[in-house]
C-alpha cells in the first residue's frame, strides 16, 4: 500500500508554490518522497528549507508564469536543475472582483493569461517530455467556479472552466500514453487569495452556513488528494475533476 502512494525518487513542480495551497500541496508531495521545484514569482527560501527538513531535494525558481514566452526556457532550467519532471502542479492564480458589467478588460485578460493560457502552455511543455517517456502526471488547479458562476468574478469563472475542459482534452489525447492530466477543485479555502472574502462578515457567514463540513478548508486538506493524484494510486484517472470542497458542490 505504502508503494502505491509513494512518490520517493519522483521529480515534481509546483506553481505558485510560496503559500498557500500550493505551499501545503508541496510539503505533502514531499512528504511522500518527492524532490520540488517551486515556481513563484520571487524566490522563496524558506519553503525550500521547510521541503528540505523532510529529506528531499527542493529548488526554487523566481519566473512569472503569466510570461508564457519563455516557458520553454523554464523547463530547461528545471530539467538542468533537479533533472526530468514527472509530477507538474499548476496550481499558481490569480484573481480579481469587480461587477461584470463594469469589468475592466484589462483584468479580464490579466486573469485568463495567468490562469488559463499559462497552465494550458505549462502542460505542453512539462508535457512533451511526459509524453516521450511514456509516464507522467499533471495535476491542475480547478475550482468551485469551473462548475458555477460565481459573483462578480467572471474572469476567474471564465479561466477556471476552461482548465477543467482543456484537462479532459489532454486527457483524451494523453491517456493512452501514460500520462494522466487531472484537476483538483478546492472549495473555499482559508488563503491569502480569499482575504477579502472572509473580512466581509456576511459573505464569509453565508459561506460557512452552506458547507457542509462546517468549516473552510486548509492547504492541508488538499494534501492528500495530489499525493493521490501523483502516486501511481491513480494510474487509471483520467481527465477527472476531484472536488476538496467539505461537501459544497453536493448541496
Ligand atoms: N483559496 C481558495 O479558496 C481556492 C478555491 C478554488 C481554487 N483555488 C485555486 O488554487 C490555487 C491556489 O490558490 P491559493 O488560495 O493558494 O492562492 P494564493 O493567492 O494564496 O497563492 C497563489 C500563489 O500563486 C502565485 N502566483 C500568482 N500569480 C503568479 C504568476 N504569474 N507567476 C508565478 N506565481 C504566481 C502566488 O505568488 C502565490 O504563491 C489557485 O489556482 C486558485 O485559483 C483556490
Amino acid at each position: 500500500m505504502q508503494t502505491l502512494f509513494s512518490l520517493q525518487g519522483k521529480n515534481a513542480v509546483v506553481t505558485g508554490g510560496s503559500r498557500g495551497l500550493g505551499k501545503e500541496m508541496a510539503l505533502g508531495l514531499a512528504s511522500a518522497g518527492a524532490n520540488v521545484a517551486i515556481i513563484s514569482r520571487t524566490e522563496c527560501p524558506e519553503v525550500v528549507t521547510e521541503l528540505e527538513a523532510l529529506g528531499v531535494k527542493a529548488i526554487s525558481v523566481a519566473f512569472d508564469i503569466g510570461d508564457i514566452a519563455n516557458h520553454a526556457q523554464l523547463v530547461t532550467i528545471i530539467n538542468e536543475k533537479l533533472g526530468h519532471i514527472d509530477i507538474l502542479v499548476n496550481n499558481a492564480g490569480v484573481q480579481k472582483r469587480h461587477p461584470s458589467v463594469e469589468f475592466p478588460q484589462d483584468d479580464w485578460e490579466f486573469v485568463m493569461n495567468v490562469n488559463a493560457n499559462a497552465v494550458f502552455s505549462l502542460c505542453q511543455k512539462f508535457g512533451k517530455p511526459m509524453l516521450e517517456k511514456g509516464k507522467g502526471k499533471i495535476i491542475n488547479l480547478a475550482s468551485l467556479l469551473s462548475f458555477q458562476g460565481g459573483l462578480t468574478v467572471p474572469a476567474y469563472a471564465a479561466s477556471k472552466g476552461a482548465v477543467m475542459q482543456f484537462t479532459k482534452s489532454l486527457a483524451n489525447e494523453w491517456a493512452s500514453k501514460g500520462v494522466n492530466v487531472n484537476c483538483i477543485a478546492p472549495g473555499y479555502m482559508a488563503t491569502e487569495m480569499n482575504d477579502a472574502l472572509m473580512k466581509d462578515e456576511v459573505r464569509s457567514r453565508q459561506i460557512m452556513d452552506r458547507i457542509p463540513a462546517g468549516r473552510w478548508g486548509s492547504g492541508q486538506d488538499m494534501q492528500g488528494t495530489v499525493i493521490f493524484l501523483a502516486s501511481d494510486a491513480s494510474n487509471y484517472i483520467h481527465g477527472f475533476t476531484i472536488a476538496v470542497d467539505g461537501g459544497w458542490l453536493g448541496r
